[in-house]
This record gives C-alpha cells, structure tokens and sequence, in this order.
C-alpha cells in the first residue's frame, strides 16, 4: 500500500500562506512547480483565520490555496488546524488553557495552549475537524490528513481539575478498586494510603519527592490522554473520509510519549527531525531516530518536517554548510522515509521562527538556500524507484517507554547518571559505523527473526516481557540495571534482575554507580582491557553454565564477573567506553559493510546508500558494482565520496 496518493518521493514543507497577501501565492506555487514540490502541509495553525468566531467559517481563502496547489501539482498534508485554538475560545473558557504543576495557568499568546483533558477543547476540536473534512473530502489535492500538530512539544501534561477528574478516571479503569491501587503504587510507604479515588490529584509540586508509581502511571496518563485526543480527531476524519491516510507528525526520540501505541493509532509515521549542525555527531543520533520511525510500522515513513539549514529555537543557531541538507535528507531516504518536507517553504516575515531557514529565504531565488532546494528536488525525483521498498534488519534493540519513564524518574534512582537515550546511542552508533541496519521493537514483539537482539536497559521488566526475550533464538545482549521492578516501579522478590535471572544466570547483589569522572578497568577474556564508567554492578553468578567474558580489574570489585554469558544471553553488568568486543562475539552472522569512518552505509533493498557525512573526500571499496542513481553512471571497485556528497546504488542480482 502505497502511503499517500502521491507517487515518488514526497518533497514539500510546511506552507503557510495565511502569513502572506494573497499576491505572493501566485509566486509560490509557481516556484514551488520549480523546485518540484509535492506536498504542502498546510493550515497547521489556521484555526483562527478558518474559524474567525464561534461556529462561522471562513474556509474561502483555503479554498484558493487548494485550487492553486492542485493546479500547480502539489498535494496538500492538510491539517485539522487545531494546534492553536483560537482566542475566542480561549476567553469564552479560560479552562481550556493548560496548568502547569505550580498551578499556574498558562496565558495565550503562543500555540498549543490546551489541556489535553479538556472535554471543551476536544469538542471543538472534533467540530473544526470534522467541518474541514465535510469541506475538503473530494478536493483534488487532499492526500492525508494531518491531526494536531507535534503534540507535547509544548503540552505534554496539564494539572487542572479536569486533568485531575480525566487521572482519576484513567486509574480506576486500571485499577478497578483503591485497594488495588493502593497495592501497586506502596502507598504503605510514607503514609499515602487512599480510602477513595476522589483523594487522588496529579503529581503536582509536593513538598519532597513524589512517589515513584505515582510518577509512572501519570506518565503513562500524559501519554494515553493525549492520545485520546489525537484519537477523537482521527475519528472524525475517518468517518468522513475513510481512504485518506491520517498522521501526525512525530518529535523523534521523545520521552513523553509511548510512540509503539500512538503509531498503531495512525495510518502512516511521520516525523519532525532537527539534528544539530553544530554537533558532528548528529548524523548517528538521528539515524537511530530514523529506524525508530521505520520500526513503528515496519514500513516507510515520512520526514514531515526538517530545517533547510538554521532553525530559531536553540541557544545558537547553527546553519548547515553547503551539503548537509541534501546529506541529511537522503540520510532520511536511506532509513526508509518515503519523502522529505520542510519546514518551512517560505522564510517568515515576523513572529518567534523569522529566522528560522525555509526552501525559500528572505533573499528569495538569488540565494544558496534556493539552490540547495531545486537540487534537493532534482535528487529525489532521480530516486523515485526507491519510494515504497522496506529494510532488512537483522538486529534489534529493544525499546519500552514505561521502563525509560521509570529509569528517568527524579530524584529516587541510584544515580541519574543513566538516560535511555544515550545507552541506546552507546550500542547503536558501532552498529551504525558497520553499516548494519538496525530495528527498534518493543520488548514484546516477537523477536524471533533477528540474530541479535540487544535490551540496552530494560529497568522495568514484566514477566511477560523477560519470557519474549528468552524466545529470542539469535544472540541477546542485556545492558545493566535490567529486570529491576516490575510494571507498579516494585522491585523483582530477589533482586536484579528479577525475571531475567534464569535467562541470563546472574544475580546482583548491589548496584555500584560510578561518581562522575571516574572509572572501573575491565578486563576481556580475551585479554583487551576496557573502562566502564558511570555504572557498575556487584554480579554474582547463579547459573551452572555461566561463563564469564569479562571481569572488573582493580578497586573495590576486582575479579567479580563483569560481562557474563548464559547460552545465547550475554549480560553487560556495567556501561563500557567501548562495546566493540561485546559486538564481536555476537555480531558474526550478520553481515557489516566496511566504510571509513564517518561515512554512513544503508541498505533499503537492493538500493545502497553510501553518505560521506565528513568533511573531507573518503575512499570506500563498493561491496558491490552497481548504477548509482544521482549520477545516473556505472561505479564498481573504491570510489572518492567528495564532503558531504553520498552515491544512491542500485545494485543487480540477489545480494
Ligand atoms: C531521613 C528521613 C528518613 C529517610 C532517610 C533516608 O533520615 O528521616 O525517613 O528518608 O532520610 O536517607
Ligand atoms: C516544529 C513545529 C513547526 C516549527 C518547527 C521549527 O517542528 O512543528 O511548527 O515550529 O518546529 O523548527
């Protein structure tokens, strides 16, 4: 299935023409014909201008942008406008404006100024959604419908009584009694033992640390309310036109939402990916979101949004150099997207993203910016083949956002030293540098088909889950700190790691985080020493066939086993410097590609992606001959990748 009715790659941005008199339209579509745009997003923030007082619509000017996209061959990713609602909504009901856990209600003025809870808001909302959809069903340009816009960028929770009223509900379907709830959240610990649902509030400022169940469950909560709302959107839109695909745009990586459960409520991914130009690294780091994207719905996704070169919203900003942007949008390609948008097509005039980039600058088409975007267009129209073709990966790391939601609770860890994000980095970025594609899956998801498997941190473990990983019939590879508490933040009866403890035959009998800036040798058994820094773990071994790979050189755990093996399960017990020797052990079916450093290999089927993501030329051996379509030559045997500049292979045959 094909994810939108547009063919080819997808190439477009973000539009909005409201910003605009109507005079520059006529110029935007006719550039954007020359770029070689296909879709636009528009009316992401229109609701004021489609709606300009309560139940009277305005759609007449979105007419003319419609009719004038269409006439000049670009789709519309047409929003439903409710990003911001509009201030007369807002004075009507100040309630629907979001309270921050101060209980300081927050001001209009910006966008995103909801509560995901309020049962006004989503009326409204569904109203507006469901008026554009009666409107547009049979327009010509409509190819998908985009809901919301980034949702918890700005507003990930909201502590109103009606967020209360929507918490309390939520937890009674999960707990059906107080009693039970009482049990899972250990209110028996600091007196916080409830007689009835009605004593319960959200986690607002309390005078010391919150209980940790209660912070995971209304982490869950934030999530699943806003899903709800996402939800009712979708609906609305579905029963009116049930063909056109529905999104909303992801935020990569994000700790806010369960991103598993918000992908299977949508019919295709898309995300919004702002890679840091001042950070060389970045190109590893956003690839791993890319997979993530690919791996939500094992299929294609879209790159709804990227910077031309700067954006407005860090401390410095950055612009790309001359290259990044086709670099980094192929990259996208290379991962599975089946398109790359912008944001935004014209750089605004005022507000807080003036300066953030555009497809087209200030300076209009004199400018680089504008030459980086008719040959971006040029590009993808040569790659058009590649549109719709999957990605074999034959490792998985494994991801679930209640056991990150619990490792990164506040203030009652044994160092807050571990984010998920960077252990999950810390193994994918030698995989990256091999040019070995890689999965995201849920603990859960059957893992069977990969050769290895590697749980960087599964700190929250059900039994459910730790039966999953012992199905894996390839190598698995558990990070430290895994199998700790169970689904209520309780720790396992025995300790680490809990139900991972016959799988991988250890037991540990103490964390033993690092302070910062120090470390712990390890020793391999093959003889290489390594350093793990940050955490460490006192493991003992309980397993009859455990063998041990590695063991603690020197300080207060010398000689305890560091890296162990149990059958196909290797437990890391620490965070090494360097995985590489982990990696080599269980790695050997799979097959790498061998590049230079800082050169990205990617396979989507039988399409190689070779990009130079350095700043000097790079000599690679071509693993196989093929035609590489952004030059439309023949290349066999080493080729010079120029800086930043990346070949597209179509390699023949079965390999
Ligand atoms: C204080 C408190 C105790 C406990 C300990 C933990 O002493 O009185 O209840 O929280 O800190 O260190
Ligand atoms: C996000 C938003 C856009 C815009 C960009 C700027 O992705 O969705 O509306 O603000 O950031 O980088």
């Amino acid at each position: 299935m094909r994810l939108t009715r547009v063919p080819g790659l997808l190439f477009g941005g973000d539009y909005n023409p409201e910003q605009w008199p109507e005079e520059v339209w006529a110029e935007d579509v006719r550039l954007m014909a020359e770029a070689g745009v296909t879709m636009a997003t528009v009316a992401v923030f229109s609701w004021s201008r489609l709606e300009p007082a309560p139940g009277a619509y305005d759609f007449g000017w979105l007419d003319r942008v419609l009719d004038l996209l269409h006439e000049h061959g670009v789709s519309a990713d047409l929003a439903t406008a409710t990003a911001t609602p509009p201030p007369w909504l807002v004075r009507r009901h100040p309630e629907v404006m979001p309270v921050d856990a101060q209980g300081v209600r927050l001001e209009f003025g910006s966008r995103q100024g909801y509560c995901p809870s309020s049962p006004i808001f989503r009326e409204h909302a569904v109203r507006l959604a469901t008026a554009i959809a009666t409107r547009y069903a049979e327009h010509p340009a409509l190819a998908m419908w985009h809901v919301g816009n980034e949702y918890a960028d700005h507003t990930l929770e909201c502590f109103c009584p009606e967020s209360a009223r929507h918490f309390r509900a939520w937890l009674q379907t999960r707990y059906g009694t107080v009693g039970a709830l009482n049990t899972a959240w250990g209110t028996s610990c600091w007196g916080q033992h409830y007689t009835g649902f009605e004593q319960i509030e959200p986690p607002r400022k309390a005078p010391g640390p919150v209980n940790p169940a209660q912070l995971l469950d209304w982490r869950r909560f934030c999530s699943d309310a806003l899903l709800e709302l996402f939800t009712a959107e979708r609906d609305a839109l579905r029963q009116v036109t049930p063909a056109v695909p529905v999104t909303t745009n992801f935020m990569s990586i994000l700790h806010g939402l369960d991103y598993w459960s918000w992908a299977a409520a949508e019919d295709l991914v898309s995300d919004d990916a702002y890679p840091d130009p001042a950070d060389p690294e970045s190109h590893v780091a956003v690839a791993l979101s890319y997979d993530l994207m690919r791996s939500l719905k094992q299929r294609p996704w879209l790159l709804l949004e990227s910077a031309p070169s700067a954006v407005s919203w860090r401390e410095v900003n950055v612009p790309k150099p001359p290259g990044m942007m086709r670099l980094h949008s192929l990259q996208a390609v290379a991962h599975g997207a089946d398109g790359v948008m912008f944001f935004q097509w014209r750089q605004a005039k005022y507000g807080p993203e003036k300066f953030h980039s555009a497809l087209l600058p200030h300076g209009g088409t004199e400018t680089r910016g504008w030459q980086d975007t008719l040959r971006l267009g040029a590009d993808l129209r040569r790659l058009a083949e590649v549109a719709g073709t999957g990605t074999r990966a034959e490792v998985a790391l494994v991801l679930d956002w209640d056991s990150w939601w619990g490792l990164e609770a506040p203030e009652s860890m044994p160092s807050n030293r571990l984010k998920l994000k960077d252990l999950l980095l810390a193994w994918y970025a030698p995989l990256h540098a091999r040019g070995i594609s890689v999965d995201l899956a849920p603990p859960d998801r059957d893992l069977s088909a990969y050769r290895v498997v590697i749980a960087p941190n599964l700190y929250l473990c059900t039994a459910e889950q730790a039966k999953s990983l012992a199905s894996v019939t390839g190598e698995l590879v558990v990070g430290p700190f895994s199998g700790v508490v169970d689904e209520s933040d309780q720790v396992h009866d025995g300790g680490a790691p809990g139900p991972l403890r016959d799988l991988l035959g250890v037991a540990i009998d103490e964390f033993w985080p690092l302070p910062d800036g120090s470390t712990q040798r390890v020793r391999h058994d093959g003889g290489d020493a390594g350093l793990a820094r940050t955490w460490v773990e006192w493991p003992r071994v309980v397993g009859d066939a455990v063998e041990v790979l590695a063991r603690y050189e020197g300080g207060d755990l010398d000689g305890l086993p560091a890296i162990t093996r149990n059958g196909n399960a290797t437990y890391v017990s620490c965070l090494l410097d360097d995985v590489t020797p982990v990696l080599d052990r269980v790695l050997h079916a799979v097959p790498a590609i061998d590049v230079p450093p800082g050169v990205e290999a990617t396979r989507r089927e039988n399409h190689l992606f070779l990009l130079n993501h350095t700043g000097t030329p790079q000599q690679v051996a071509l693993p196989h001959p093929g035609r590489d379509l952004l030059t439309d030559t023949d290349l066999r045997g080493v080729i010079s990748l120029a800086p930043r500049d990346a070949v597209v292979l179509r390699i023949e045959g079965d390999t």
